[in-house]
């Protein structure tokens, strides 16, 4: 089997990891067993370009109990867990192309082997295989049914490329989905964020200055959390609608500018560019901690952070470096700027990625049956595969909701006036 991990003998660590995860996944077990035995993507090679984490393992252990041929490469260099690689490889025979700390030739290098592997249905998070088989590997777009996106990021990037009339074929915009982004996004970047930068530096949250930049669905759901552990949030905003909400929420809403000298630590969530800058640093505390959670590592301007310090000091607790300002103040950067709760834990919980994979893996199934039929465009996951998802997740969970009774049906759908 081709495959370029980091260590084969991490794969009994890896094995426990991923079972551990599959116990909190229960609404993709069960669709892993019906497509054991249905078999729904029998014989099509799946290329996934993912955070190669245990919740992956388990949908990649999903998509090949479809009788799919999968494989993995990472959609970062840094979000690799080795010994679930390893695991995937040893005991549940998946190729994986994915290192942690890969640089980026053997990035691209890995996403080129997932594309030799001539997928008919591909799986992104960001966007990076889409987009080499849109530009260095065209000759290989043709064979493609549709591609799934997992995050925010990546479908802005497609939607671009649909608009610039560049898209080649059917895209799946998985992270719209509410099943994805209202639980995800909020519950599991809020939650893990938290816990990235905690293992990263021991940060006590409670009685401190956070800045959250960008109340969005991942914004939002660090605010909350952090909020939750007794921290001082502040928010930052280019939108005014977002705004209001999070002043109305009970945040402090102000600038950058403003923020950045108040607090102690920043954390940007936003899919934008060069968020926190020069200006931003140069009046930051001594000591302040500035951390990335959006899905580029561009969010913070680190060019520009070099470029105002006189001294680098690298790895001075892991996936901690200390830049020393002219100044004189220290800003201590978390994992290069990368996705904190992925570089420093272990990403979202298995529990929250279980709607989202449960969402990618019903998808693969339905972009199957829809073969060349769907428009070459940005597609929403249709409302019944987002109500399965929820329904399953619900009866996981032991909750029963109420049905609308054929009254309350008749009554929603009449204009006439309430009586
Ligand atoms: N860490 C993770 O595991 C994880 C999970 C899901 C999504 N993401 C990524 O997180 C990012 C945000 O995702 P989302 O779903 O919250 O997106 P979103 O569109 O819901 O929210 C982004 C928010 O940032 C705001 N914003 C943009 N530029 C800003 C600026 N300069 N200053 C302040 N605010 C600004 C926008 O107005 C918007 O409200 C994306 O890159 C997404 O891909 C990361």
């Amino acid at each position: 089997m081709k495959m370029d991990v980091a260590d084969l003998s991490l794969a009994p660590t890896g094995k426990k990891r991923i079972l551990w995860a599959d116990n909190d996944m229960p609404v993709l077990a069960s669709i892993r067993e019906r497509f054991t035995k249905e078999k729904p993507l029998k014989g099509k090679n799946v290329s996934a370009c993912l955070h190669i984490t245990a919740e992956t393992a388990n949908l990649a252990r999903t998509l090949k109990a479809g009788g799919a041929n999968v494989v993995l490469c990472a959609s970062n260099p840094l979000s690799t867990q080795d010994d679930a690689a390893a695991s995937l490889v040893k005991d549940f025979g998946i190729p994986v192309f994915a290192i942690c700390g890969e640089n980026r030739s053997t990035y691209y290098k890995h996403i080129n082997a997932a594309i030799d592997h001539k997928p008919v249905i591909t799986f992104d998070d960001g966007a990076d295989l889409v987009n080499e088989l849109h530009t260095r590997k065209k000759s290989e777009a043709h064979r493609i049914i549709a591609s799934m996106e997992e995050t925010t990021t990546g479908v802005i990037r497609l939607r671009a490329m649909a608009n610039a009339g560049k898209l080649k074929f059917p895209v799946i915009a998985v992270n719209d989905a509410a099943s994805k982004h209202l639980f995800d996004n909020r519950y599991g970047t809020g939650q893990s964020t938290v816990d990235g930068i905690i293992r990263a530096t021991d940060f006590l949250m409670a009685g401190q200055k956070v800045v959250a930049a960008g109340y969005g669905w991942c914004g939002r759901g660090f605010a909350m959390r952090a909020r939750g552990m007794g921290s001082i949030v502040i928010v930052t905003e280019v939108d005014y609608i977002k705004a209001i909400e999070a002043t109305m929420d009970g945040f402090e809403v102000m600038t950058m500018a403003d923020a950045a000298k108040e607090g102690d630590l920043f954390v940007t969530l936003t899919g934008n560019k060069n968020v926190i800058r020069a200006e931003h640093f140069r009046q930051m505390k001594d000591g302040a901690i500035v951390a990335n959670s959006g899905h580029f590592n561009v969010e913070i301007d680190i060019p520009a952070l070099k470029k105002i310090s006189k001294k680098l000091n690298r790895n001075v607790r892991n996936h901690v470096d200390e830049y020393v300002l002219k100044n004189n103040r220290r800003i201590y950067l978390l994992a290069e700027g990368r996705l904190i709760n992925l570089a420093a834990a272990e990403g979202h919980p298995a529990s929250v990625m279980d709607m989202s994979f449960a969402t990618q893996a019903l998808e693969a199934e339905y972009v199957i049956k829809k073969r060349g039929k769907l428009a070459v465009a940005v597609h929403n996951v249709p409302l019944d595969i987002e109500h399965r998802v929820c329904r399953l997740k619900l009866q996981s969970m032991s909750i029963k909701i109420d049905r609308l009774t054929p009254e309350q049906v008749e009554y929603l759908a009449s204009s006439g006036e309430g009586t």
